[in-house]
């Protein structure tokens, strides 16, 4: 069997890390998910579970994926050969094609937005055409042809594999796109809903936190991270040998949850400035934005560019979800990375064509009240990926010796961990208590 890759640079490691975790989730997803819930109050408790529960779930992917350089399937029947645990395994496959599938649909909205902004086809600063203006660009059919325009590039960067395609991608688009951010941060002080902007953002009102808040939060951390579905597990089978997992998880948790908070800084007062409803839903980034840039000099140049690192930002996640099926499909199924890439890449496919469609045509068909594309994030996000997380958990708490956990966190023995008893203890019972309790609660059980 071919020898796997290891990233070459601990830069690398970590900026494909954030590659990951960097993406969509960040400057899409939080803004939305805080404008429902209520903003302060979901901020709380978002940062909370990032760093509570899903720093200590990253330390234990990284670890079993480093520690048995395996697929996520094959990391727990390699680290518990006799029991059932790969059934996680499988959780984590299913839920990462479910969330490609309604992700390329986004991702090729962006693809659309940084293409029409380049031609000079969209229009900024009409206060009321934001929302017509995006129903016309993502309804109908038009947006499968930009799902599939997206899936395309994610497999060809997938077909150039790990090292070549993922590593050297991240290394340069990460720090563009933080930079982008900072300055849209500073042009938003301008703005004149700036300060009730980051009051509804920064100050919790507690009297919102209900169940589906602190579920809907815990699915965030979840999504942001990159947890639950062996995603990092993956990609930390191809970190090498001396790199420090406590570190690389801390540092990425850090520098992904401050996206997150930006992109609030930067949607939030344009929400208030231009008389929005923070309360849009998914489409509200993809409407907010265009507003912004027409406050900027240059507007054209600057919506271009950040759609484009939007849609790269977007690439490096999906190419990171991607990796876990063809992984296994390679390594389990004993395909060639060619064929396991494109079998990936046609379920989701099909997937996303589905999702792409629940905005136009499919619009009235809903199950639970919610169209394929909200079905699909909601059981990923907030089903799948928190129960990943618990058994992985519970898993590395529980079922693995003590031994192992030490040797990855200390490269065996060659330098001291200090919180290596705190993230035992909370593995062992901090995280999946908390996650089961917060799925009790958000059922009525609790
Ligand atoms: N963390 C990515 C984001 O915030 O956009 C989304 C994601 C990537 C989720 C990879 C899950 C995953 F396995």
């Amino acid at each position: 069997m071919k020898e796997r890759a290891v990233f070459t640079t601990k830069f690398g490691a970590l900026a494909t890390t954030v590659g990951s975790a960097v993406g969509l989730g960040n400057i899409w997803r939080f803004p939305y998910e805080a404008g429902v819930h209520g903003g302060g109050a979901f901020l709380l408790c978002y940062m909370l579970f990032v760093f509570l529960i899903g720093v200590p779930v990253l330390c234990a992917e990284f670890a079993m994926g480093r520690g048995t350089r395996s697929n996520v399937f094959g990391a727990y029947s390699k680290l518990a050969p006799r029991q059932k645990w790969q059934f996680t395994g499988y959780i984590g496959i299913v839920a990462s094609l479910l969330i490609l599938s309604f992700y390329s649909v986004v991702a090729g909205w962006t693809v659309e937005y940084c293409i029409s902004s380049a031609f000079g086809q969209l229009s900024f600063g009409d206060m009321a055409g934001g929302h017509g203006q995006f129903t016309s660009l993502t309804t109908g059919w038009r947006p499968i042809l930009w799902t599939v325009i997206f899936l395309f590039c994610n497999t060809f960067i997938l077909l150039g594999g790990v090292t070549k395609g993922i590593e050297r991608a991240s290394n340069i688009l990460m720090p563009m796109l933080f930079l982008l951010l900072i300055a849209f941060c500073i042009n938003s002080m301008t703005l004149p809903g700036f300060g009730e902007g980051v009051r509804f953002l920064f100050h919790p009102d507690f009297s919102k936190i209900t169940p589906s808040v602190l579920l809907g939060a815990l699915g965030q951390a979840f999504f942001s991270l990159s947890l639950g579905l062996g995603c990092m597990m993956t990609y930390a089978s191809y970190f090498s040998d001396t790199n420090r997992l406590g570190r690389t998880a801390a540092v990425g948790a850090v520098l992904d949850s401050s996206v997150a908070v930006l992109s609030g800084i930067i949607i939030f007062p344009a929400v208030f400035s231009f008389g929005l409803s923070p309360q849009a839903g998914p489409t509200l980034v993809f409407e907010v934005l265009p507003y912004i840039f027409s406050q900027l000099p240059g507007g054209m140049v600057w919506s271009t560019l950040f759609f484009l690192l939007l849609f790269l930002a977007s690439l490096t996640s999906t190419v990171s979800m991607s990796e876990i099926s063809i992984t296994f499909f390679c390594e389990e199924k004993r395909m060639s990375r060619r064929n396991a890439t494109l079998l990936s890449s046609a379920i989701s496919l099909c997937g996303g064509v589905l999702c792409a469609l629940s905005f136009g045509p499919l619009s009235g068909f809903t199950i639970g009240g919610l169209t394929i594309f909200n079905l699909f994030d909601y059981l990923s996000s907030n089903i799948c990926l928190p129960i990943g997380g618990m058994v992985c958990s519970f898993f590395v708490g529980w079922m693995i010796d003590k031994k192992f956990l030490r040797d990855q966190f200390t490269d065996y023995g060659r330098y001291r961990f200090v919180l290596l008893p705190l993230l035992t203890f909370s593995l062992k019972w901090i995280c999946p208590a908390a996650i089961f309790l917060i799925f009790l609660n958000s059922i009525g059980l609790l």
